[in-house]
């Protein structure tokens, strides 16, 4: 690692996830100090435990990012930490992986709010701290469902889509405090999110990639031949956090080994 984010501070949402998780992992062996935040407490600690113990600087914090009080003092408490907020990463997302039909009003509103207006309470929480900062990065988690939704989960693919908008939005409100702001579209990532069942995101044998049926589907819908991994992902988010992307804002990066072609 050569220290690309020496000196620069990190909020990292669903930061005790699979992708979270690799950012914070990177962005700290980079040199930054990361506020590692997850309404899975123990999943966050865990991370920034990992962290601390390879000598990197990291702290943990319970979020529900549907919360703008939580925002605030987690703003607050990195900023003391570790000084003003530079970066944020915005992965807490959630899916129902169910019809039009079949999805219900509560689950529409869960996914808009976790995806979509968390993310946008994030982004009006580190604002003023990235201004303090000079400038800073947000990257939004995008997905497939941001460039061709398809049918399934509507929800899902108005939260994607909407991220298109928020992040052109950011980018070109903040473009002046020297803040950027980029949207990174995964294409099929092996985690918890589409193998597991999550409270966030449910899964079955109908849905889960533990369906070998499921998982071929998605390998033959990617040209490169393979999943990505949460570390596919991280590299893309590194990337984009760091001066060599100084001239890119309100793009999409998609690392989807071809998948949305
Ligand atoms: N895995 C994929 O194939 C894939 C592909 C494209 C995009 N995505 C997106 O990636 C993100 C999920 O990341 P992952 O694949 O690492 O899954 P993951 O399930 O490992 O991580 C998601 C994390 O988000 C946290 N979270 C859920 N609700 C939250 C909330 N309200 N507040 C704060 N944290 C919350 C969870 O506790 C979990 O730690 C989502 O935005 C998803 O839409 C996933």
């Amino acid at each position: 690692m050569t220290g690309r984010l020496e000196g620069k501070v990190a909020v990292i949402t669903g930061g005790g996830g699979a992708m979270g998780g690799a950012q914070a992992r990177i962005f700290a062996a980079e040199g930054a100090a990361v506020c590692v935040a997850d309404v899975n407490e123990e999943a966050a600690q865990s991370v920034a435990g990992e962290i601390t113990e390879a000598a990197g600087r990291a702290i943990a914090a319970q979020l529900d990012v549907r919360q703008a009080d939580r925002w605030a003092a987690i703003v607050s408490q990195t900023e003391s930490a570790f000084g003003p907020v530079t970066h944020l990463c915005n992965n807490a997302g959630a899916n129902f992986r169910v019809s039009f039909d079949e999805q219900t009003e509560e689950q529409w509103r869960t996914i808009m709010e976790i995806g979509l207006t968390g993310a946008f309470l994030g982004i009006k929480a580190v604002v003023p701290s990235m201004r303090r900062a000079g400038g800073g990065v947000i990257l939004n988690m995008g997905s497939l469902a941001a460039i061709r939704p398809g049918g399934g989960s509507p929800a899902y693919a108005a939260q994607k889509m909407g991220m298109v908008g928020l992040t052109r939005s950011a980018a070109h409100s903040y473009a002046a405090d020297n803040i950027r702001c980029v949207i990174i579209s995964p294409g099929h990532v092996d985690t918890p999110f589409i193998r597991g069942n999550n409270p966030h995101s449910p899964n079955d044998w109908s849905t889960s990639i533990d369906n070998p049926d499921n998982m071929n589907r998605r390998l033959s819908a990617t040209p490169l031949g393979r999943l990505q991994t949460a570390d596919d992902i991280a590299k893309a988010f590194l990337f984009a956090a760091t001066d060599e992307a100084s001239m890119i804002t309100g793009s999409m990066i998609t690392v989807d080994g071809g998948a949305g072609m």
